[in-house]
């Protein structure tokens, strides 16, 4: 495989940064290295700038930022929800009129980010996976709450099934479906599209 296919990150620069940041916080980064280019444009193709205000949650060094922005999407338009402090920092220096706020996504709906506006689009890195119990429910019960009620939230993961607690999909009525996977990422990844049953087109 050429080494072009995988591309993690931008520059050598924010590789390290990444590969850092995960050393001092394994649990908390999920990955080795940032996304590629492949699975950025998978996690990114059905958004169109009429879902602004578009949210991304855990954008690390802004691989999905970048995909983000080439769709269309404003930066003024575009929110970024970060934990990591160093991170925040990079995305701040970065995107130059994109809104970033470092804290955790479960606090999204507590705080009044979109002044009053609705979510079109949801593109989220946070590694369910590795979440502590409690806090995957929490993130997607606040985030479904700031979201437009035909919205999706757009989820990349390196399983072979989503990342969602069952019951948590139950109780919220939430349906994940497979759109895609690539081998083109180090480890291969896919994206998962969560929506509420009643937009998805699904029966019950
Ligand atoms: C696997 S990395 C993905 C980074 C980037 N999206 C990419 O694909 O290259 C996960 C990111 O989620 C952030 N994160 C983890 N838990 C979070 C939470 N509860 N709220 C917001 N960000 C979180 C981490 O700091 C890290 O930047």
């Amino acid at each position: 495989m050429h080494s072009q296919a995988i591309n993690r990150g931008d520059t050598v620069k924010e590789r390290l940064s990444f590969l850092v940041q995960y050393l001092r916080n394994p649990k908390e980064v999920g990955a080795l290295l940032p996304s590629g280019s492949a699975i950025s444009s998978l996690m990114t193709r059905e958004i169109n700038p009429s879902h602004g205000p578009v949210l991304e949650l855990g954008p690390g060094t802004g691989s999905f930022t970048r995909a983000i922005l080439a769709r269309g999407i404003r930066a003024d338009d575009l929110t970024l929800v970060e934990t990591n402090t160093e991170f925040c920092s990079l995305l701040q220096r970065d995107f130059p009129g994109v809104h970033v706020h470092c804290m955790n996504a479960a606090d999204i709906a507590t705080s009044d980010m979109f002044g009053g506006r609705q979510v079109g689009a949801v593109v989220c890195g946070v590694p369910f996976l590795l979440l502590k119990p409690g806090e995957a429910t929490a993130i997607l019960k606040s985030v479904f709450e700031v979201m437009r009620p035909d919205a999706a939230l757009y989820q990349v993961t390196y399983g072979f099934t989503h990342p969602f607690p069952r019951d948590v999909l139950r109780e919220l009525d939430l349906v994940a479906t497979h759109r895609g996977r690539t081998l083109l990422n180090a480890p291969p990844a896919s994206v998962y599209r969560l929506m509420r049953r009643s937009a998805s087109g699904l029966c019950h």
